[in-house]
């Protein structure tokens, strides 16, 4: 059997009954969106991470935009991010008519480097984005520092990143605003698109809550125009049925991350590092190599297929780079990770079997 780097059918397997039961009552119930099941994800999954508020959303690139947009965010604006992410976080700023302002990330936790955020800040700049890439939290104190310098907002991106935490408080939780994504693969993830947008402030929540459905109020009112971003029933009473083994998961992918990390020993093969005081979650296990393409040909003939994240940086996407402002000779390690990343398979799922026998290959490559 091929081992994958992702595997979300498996967790279906592993919750089939419950969650096959869980679907049939909203089909019963003739209530198919934004109802009682999306109520209730959005009270638990803000309480998870230490927020006042959550508001569903279509997916986790709406709920960056329609952050932006309750920020204000308009043509013209600068905003912070890195570029090596999903292509998702580039292109909700770019739908606002922002422009995403490309910096580096650090060596060792391939999130953005903190120490080059100031010299990037223009009059135009309004919003700092770190995306807490892999699951490994991003520097939030330096952050949070410099944008209250500098009267930025700041919203997280926590697509890959459910649970994780600094010392004790959890991401999501920083910012003003933070964003997360229910795509299948996520840690925590619906069997369709589903995402989140989170907050502590009251303000945002409303506007976010209009901005989503057409820009209506309570009384179906509107003052500015939204978007069609409503959750529906069926996915998330899924999440709700996955949020019960949250923790018990996110436990079951540092288990097998730490394996990797005491058991591949292979000198051509570098590990990931975990920033110290903080909850690495391991949405992906990232290695590198030099030669990519030789270790990837290897695993594959032994049945492996590791995931790559990300070969192609956002702004090297035709498309996008002329949307965004950066400096190529800038962005070293964010060049050097997209020559030499790969992947290797990690979901709550995956065997100890599978486990060793992934240590086992990967420590005979020569
Ligand atoms: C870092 C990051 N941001 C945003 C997104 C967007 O999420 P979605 O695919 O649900 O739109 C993703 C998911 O791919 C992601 O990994």
């Amino acid at each position: 059997m091929p081992i994958n780097v992702f595997e979300p059918k498996s967790q279906f397997i592993s919750q089939k009954k419950e969650i096959i039961n869980a679907v049939k009552k909203v089909f019963n119930s003739g209530n198919y969106i934004l109802g009682k099941e999306v109520l209730k994800l959005e009270k638990k999954f803000s309480e998870l991470h230490q927020t006042k508020y959550g508001i569903t959303v279509k997916n986790g690139t709406d709920a960056i935009s329609i952050s932006l947009r309750a920020l204000g965010i308009k043509k013209g604006d600068e905003v912070i991010t890195t570029s090596h992410t999903a292509l998702a976080t580039i292109a909700a700023i770019i739908s606002t008519g922002a422009v995403p302002v490309i910096v580096d990330i650090e060596k060792f936790f391939y999130t953005i480097n903190a120490n080059l955020i100031e010299k990037k800040i223009t009059k135009k700049t309004k919003v700092i984005i770190p995306v807490h890439i892999y699951g490994q939290c991003a520097d939030m104190e330096k952050i949070c520092k410099i944008a209250k310098k500098h009267k930025l907002f700041i919203i997280e991106d926590c697509a890959q990143s459910h649970g994780a935490k600094i010392k004790k408080k959890s991401i999501g939780s920083f910012g003003d605003i933070s964003t997360f994504s229910f795509y299948p693969t996520k840690n925590l993830g619906a069997i369709g698109d589903g995402g989140i947008i989170l907050t502590n402030n009251l303000k945002f929540e409303k506007k976010i809550r209009r901005l989503r459905e057409y820009g209506w109020d309570y009384r179906r009112q509107t003052n500015e125009p939204g978007i069609n971003s409503r959750l529906d029933e069926i996915q998330a009473s899924i999440l709700n049925i996955k949020l019960k083994n949250f923790n018990r998961n996110k436990e079951k992918r540092i288990l097998i991350a730490n394996k990797y990390l005491s058991e591949i020993r292979n000198k051509n093969i570098i590990l990931p590092k975990v920033r110290t005081n903080t909850t690495h979650v391991f949405h992906i296990f990232s290695i590198m190599v030099k030669n990519k393409k030789k270790l990837v040909k290897y695993l594959n003939e032994n049945k492996i297929f590791p995931g790559f994240h990300y070969s192609i940086l956002s702004h090297q996407n035709i498309g996008y780079g002329k949307f965004c402002k950066f400096i190529n000779k800038e962005l070293i390690f964010s060049n050097k990770i997209s020559r030499f990343q790969l992947s290797l398979p990690i979901y709550p799922e995956l065997t100890n079997k599978n486990v060793n026998k992934i240590i086992k290959i990967i420590n005979n490559y020569k």
